[in-house]
C-alpha cells in the first residue's frame, strides 16, 4: 500500500467525493471506500467498440506523426488484434466521452499511448497473456486528470505551483479511482496509473520512488513520447520526431527510463525493421526542440489568499 497524502479532492465522475484533500490514504481508508457500493461490479464491455474509439485509433495510427511507426500493414493487424482484446467498465469508459468533450488532447493521447505502449509490449514483453494484461492499463492511466480542473489541463501559460500539484495529483487520484472501480481484479492498471511518472533515478512523482517495473516503463515511455510529439496547450508546436526521440534517448542516457524501451521506440521509427537489440544510437544530436514550451516552468507571481 502506498503512502500518499492527498492533497487534492478524488471524485468520481458524478461527483461522488471519495477523499477530501489532506487525507492520508491508509488501506483501510481504501477498502472502506472501495467496498462502500457492495458486491456491485460493472458490466465490461470492448473499448474498440465503445463509440468511435476504433475509428479514432485508426484515424490517428494512420496519420502524422504516428504514419511512420504504425505503417505496416500486419503489424497493424496484429495490433489490433491485442487491442480488441480489452475490456473496461461503463465509468471507466464514460472518462473516454468526458475527455473526448471536454478536452480532446488528453482524449487521442490516451488512445495514442494505449495503441503504442501495446506495440512495444509485443517487443519486451514475450508472455503474450501479460502483454494484454499491460495492453489494458494504457487507456486508464490518465484517468485520475477527471480530478484536475479543466482550465488547468488546457492552460497555455506557466502554471502556479498549486496548478503543478493539481496535475501531479492525477497519478494518486488514478490509483484510487481505479482500485474504487476495478476493486482487486486490475492491479495492474491501479500501478500504472500511480508510478507512471516515476523514473529510475527517482526524480518522478508523485512519490519520488526509484521505477524498476518494466511493464510501467512502456507506458511511461509511450507516455513521453506522446507528450513530445503532439502540440500541447503549454507549447503550441510539437517536438519533430528526430528531437523527440532524443529527448526520449537522453533520458535513458540520465538513468530516468531504461534503454530497452527507448531502443524499442527508435526501431519502430526507422525504416530497416531491425530487432530492436541490434540497433545503434547516435550520440549525437540535432533534432530542434520547439522555441514556445513552458512545461516544467512554475509560475512565481502565484497570489498568495492574504494579497487578494
Ligand atoms: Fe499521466
Ligand atoms: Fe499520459
Amino acid at each position: 500500500m502506498p503512502r500518499l497524502t492527498l492533497q487534492y479532492p478524488i471524485r468520481t465522475l458524478d461527483n461522488q467525493l471519495l477523499f477530501p484533500p489532506g487525507t492520508f490514504l491508509t488501506k483501510e481508508m481504501l477498502d472502506a471506500v472501495i467496498y462502500s457500493h457492495g458486491a456491485y461490479s460493472y458490466q465490461a464491455y470492448p473499448l474498440l467498440l465503445y463509440g468511435s474509439v476504433k475509428e479514432d485509433c485508426l484515424n490517428f495510427l494512420s496519420n502524422p506523426p504516428y504514419e511512420t511507426i504504425f505503417s505496416d500493414k500486419k503489424e497493424v493487424n496484429d495490433l489490433l488484434n491485442i487491442l480488441e482484446t480489452v475490456h473496461l467498465s461503463i465509468p471507466i469508459l464514460q472518462s473516454l466521452d468526458y475527455f473526448k468533450q471536454h478536452d480532446f488532447y488528453t482524449y487521442s493521447h490516451i488512445l495514442m499511448v494505449f495503441a503504442l505502449s501495446t506495440l512495444l509490449a509485443r517487443d519486451l514483453i514475450p508472455d503474450y497473456q501479460e502483454c494484454i494484461q499491460l495492453s489494458a492499463t494504457g487507456p486508464t492511466h490518465d484517468i485520475g486528470k477527471i480530478c484536475v480542473p479543466l482550465h488547468i489541463l488546457k492552460k497555455t501559460t506557466a502554471l502556479t505551483k498549486n496548478e503543478r500539484g493539481f496535475i501531479e495529483h492525477h497519478a494518486a487520484a488514478g490509483y484510487v479511482l481505479l482500485n474504487y472501480y476495478y476493486k482487486d481484479i486490475q492491479p495492474l492498471a491501479c500501478k500504472v496509473a500511480l508510478d507512471h511518472h516515476e523514473r529510475r533515478d527517482n526524480s518522478g512523482y508523485p512519490r519520488g520512488i526509484v521505477l524498476n517495473d518494466p511493464l510501467v516503463e512502456i507506458i511511461a515511455a509511450s507516455d513521453i513520447y506522446d507528450a513530445l510529439i503532439i502540440p500541447r496547450p503549454y507549447r503550441s508546436t510539437a517536438y519533430d520526431n528526430r528531437a523527440a526521440l532524443e529527448e526520449v534517448t537522453k533520458m535513458a542516457e540520465h538513468n530516468k527510463i531504461g534503454w530497452d524501451v527507448v531502443k524499442a521506440l527508435i526501431a519502430h521509427n526507422r525504416k530497416s525493421k531491425f530487432p530492436y537489440r541490434e540497433i545503434k544510437i547516435s550520440a549525437e544530436k540535432r533534432g530542434t526542440p520547439p522555441s514556445y514550451n513552458v512545461y516544467g516552468i512554475i509560475d512565481e507571481g502565484e497570489k498568495t489568499d492574504s494579497e487578494d
